[in-house]
């Protein structure tokens, strides 16, 4: 098992199953009310140099569920944000606490962070993956689906963050997985490489978003300007054109497909306020599961 968990490539399907169902028995657990102090006594740094709702207090919560401690920090009131250099944060932040999580912008900030730490360091986003978010929803996939082997995903919109995950995840899993982007608009060429290497044939990219949803089981979109990218929503607005998630798309899948989006979600422009509303929307246990696999992954590295 790896130290750290920066990207689902790190992993095995076995170890990532293994997570899964880990995730499984905690959120059993904590249904009813039974305890299950895996951090007993650890503290866990929540290093955030981006926003976030979700992730912040699914992990705050999360680690105090565990028994242990969450410190949020932010990289603006710490010395990150004068320019300390990362690795010596991360060396200093070793000898306090059990664990880390960071929420960050370039892959490289997290893997570097993981390389002079040493204990366990958790991607909690970066401009390249987002792996807890994709394993809380292949935990709602389980739940609502009874497994993810056979069925087929649509990825609807930006080669983003969160479709470079579901890439790897397509590829080591091993479902099928079929994106429709604009052009200019692709996953990262490194990611589908990879991934068409591991997984010939598996996962497929279109512009045409009807060709993706076709038949699909499992329907995902994603803002179209993400945390960074803020100054091109003007000009994603107009090259996303086509690419929103609404009824006519939703009714090109299967009639019990489900939809999902990790939010935070922009109505009107990626899904439709009725899609998202609507009865196939899976949304708020998707953002819910984040909280499980997170305590399992932290269980798992930090027990
Ligand atoms: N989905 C997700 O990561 O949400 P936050 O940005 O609110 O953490
Ligand atoms: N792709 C989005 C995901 C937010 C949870 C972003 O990076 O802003």
């Amino acid at each position: 098992m790896a130290k750290d968990f920066l990207a689902l490539n790190q992993y095995t399907k076995e170890e990532l199953d293994a997570l899964l169902a880990l995730a499984r028995d905690l959120k059993a657990k904590q249904k009813a009310g039974v305890g299950h102090p895996l951090l007993t006594g650890k503290s866990v740094a929540l290093i955030f140099e981006k926003s976030s709702t979700r992730t912040r207090i699914s992990f705050e919560v999360g680690v105090y569920q565990l028994g242990g401690q969450p410190l949020f920090i932010s990289s603006g009131t710490s010395q990150m944000g004068r320019g300390e250099p990362i690795k010596d944060t991360a060396r200093t932040i070793s000898r306090y606490c059990d664990g880390v999580m960071i929420r960050t912008y370039g892959q490289e900030i997290v893997e570097e962070f993981a390389k002079f730490a040493s204990v366990p360091i958790i991607n909690g986003l970066t401009d390249l993956f987002h792996p807890c978010q994709v394993m809380a929803d292949l935990q709602t996939v389980i739940e609502h689906k009874g497994g993810y082997a056979g069925l087929k995903f649509a990825w609807v919109g930006d080669g983003n963050n969160m479709a470079n995950t579901w890439i790897e995840a397509a590829a080591i899993f091993g479902f099928d997985l079929a994106l429709a982007c604009p052009q200019g608009y692709e996953p990262d060429r490194q990611v589908w490489e990879w991934a068409q290497a591991k997984a010939p044939g598996r996962i497929t990219i279109t512009e045409d978003p009807e060709e993706a949803v076709r038949d699909a089981d499992v329907l995902n979109t994603d803002v179209w300007a993400s945390m960074g990218q803020e100054a091109e929503q003007k000009q994603r607005e107009i090259a996303f054109q086509g690419y929103c998630l609404d009824d006519e798309l939703v009714g090109l899948a299967k009639p019990d497909c489900i939809v999902m989006h990790c939010l935070p979600a922009h109505r009107g422009e990626e899904i439709a306020e009725s899609v998202i509303e609507g009865p196939r929307s899976v949304v708020w246990d998707e953002a819910e599961n984040r909280l499980h696999i997170q305590k399992a992954i932290m269980a798992t590295l930090m027990g």
